[in-house]
């Protein structure tokens, strides 16, 4: 299967998209070089203005990889990365910071990410300053400003982050996040492991600050749930591919692929338990079977699958997938 041109950010100024990644791969060196674990092959994604995305998958296939290399963390092997019309690569200083300013991150331990020896206060107030958002008589009003927007009361402002509960920590990181002005919001696992009902209030508080503050949101669960409650677009990572991706609602009331079918089945609802799991291993990333990498768990695999290895095209309007036998005959693309 060949894939589909891209449009080349730098020339199409029309609709320029927040981040354009454009057949990304990333592997690391394994036992000294000797072995490569490929942890992004062949990515295709764009981030529009004001558009939440999620990307899930199960542990391991790929998520924190994929958001470290858009935010330049991590350099690609190979392929591009765009932020606007500019490649990430090719930053100068000034676009740095301004990326730095305008692409917040909420990593992933969100309690490890935040200096144990400051008070929220000095948290919230130090990209204000950073940044030079407000003069320094003002910031102490805006880091009350962003308490009241993450929904913590005014007295968690001399505290330390071991005095926080876990769902505190999360909203002291998001209200970090805000605190640059940004336009896009990249969340890792932001809400995994907290209880349920914590996690809705942090799901319903993201959401609302998405559709309010027209924030763009880029969103890494292993939890379909989670990307379908808060998310308009989705994307099915597998093993380092993006294996589905389309509107959510769509991709949700009639996967193609087979995974999204097996996530689906495993995730039923976001707070609740995982009941029933895909069949299988997954395979290493060190170590990818010949063909399709999904083949070893799949059960509509055909004898073709393990020759040819499915790469993400287009098959209908926004809708990419990664699959020689769909579970239904895409929809032709208008
Ligand atoms: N720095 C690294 N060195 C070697 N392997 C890595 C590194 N970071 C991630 N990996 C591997 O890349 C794959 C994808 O990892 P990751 O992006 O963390 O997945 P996810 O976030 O979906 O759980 C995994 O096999 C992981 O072990
Ligand atoms: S290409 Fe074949 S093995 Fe891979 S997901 Fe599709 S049907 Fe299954
Ligand atoms: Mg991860």
């Amino acid at each position: 299967m060949k894939p589909d041109p891209m449009p080349n950010p730098s020339t199409d100024a029309t609709a320029l998209p927040l981040f354009s990644l454009q057949d990304v791969e990333k592997s690391f060196a394994l036992d000294g070089g000797r072995r490569q674990l490929r942890a992004l092959d062949g990515i295709r994604l764009t981030v529009q203005p004001g558009e939440s995305i999620a990307l899930v998958g199960e542990s391991g296939s790929g998520k924190s990889t994929l958001v470290r290399v858009m935010l330049g963390l991590e350099d690609a092997s190979n392929g591009r990365v765009f932020f606007g019309a500019s490649e990430l690569s090719q930053f100068d200083r000034a676009q740095r910071q301004r990326f730095a300013r305008e692409v917040a991150y909420i990593y992933q331990d969100a309690r490890g990410s935040l200096n144990p020896r400051m008070t929220v206060a000095e948290l919230l107030a130090e990209p204000v300053r950073l940044h030079g958002l407000r003069e320094r008589a003002e910031i102490p009003g805006r880091v009350d400003e962003l308490l009241a927007m993450v929904g913590l009361p005014a007295d968690v402002r001399g505290k330390v982050p071991s005095e926080l509960s876990g769902g505190q920590v999360r909203r002291v990181a998001v209200a970090r996040a805000l605190a640059c002005e940004p336009r896009v919001i990249v969340a890792d696992e932001s809400v995994a492991g907290l209880d349920v009902s914590v996690q809705a209030q942090l799901l319903n508080l993201l959401r609302d600050l998405q559709r309010e503050q027209g924030l763009a949101m880029v969103f890494v669960t292993h939890d379909l749930g989670v990307a379908a409650y808060l998310c308009e677009r989705v994307a099915v990572m597998y093993l380092g591919r993006i294996v589905e991706l389309g509107r959510t609602r769509e991709v949700l009331a009639r996967p193609l692929h087979p995974y999204t079918q097996g996530l689906m089945r495993a995730f039923p609802r976001f707070d609740a338990p995982l009941t029933v799991s895909l069949r299988g291993e997954i395979p290493s990333a060190a170590n990818l079977p010949a063909g399709c990498r999904f083949r070893s768990r799949c059960d509509r695999a055909q004898p073709d699958c393990a020759q040819e290895d499915p790469t993400q095209r287009l098959v209908g309007d926004d809708r990419y997938l990664a699959c020689l036998h769909p579970l239904e005959a895409p929809t032709p693309t208008h």
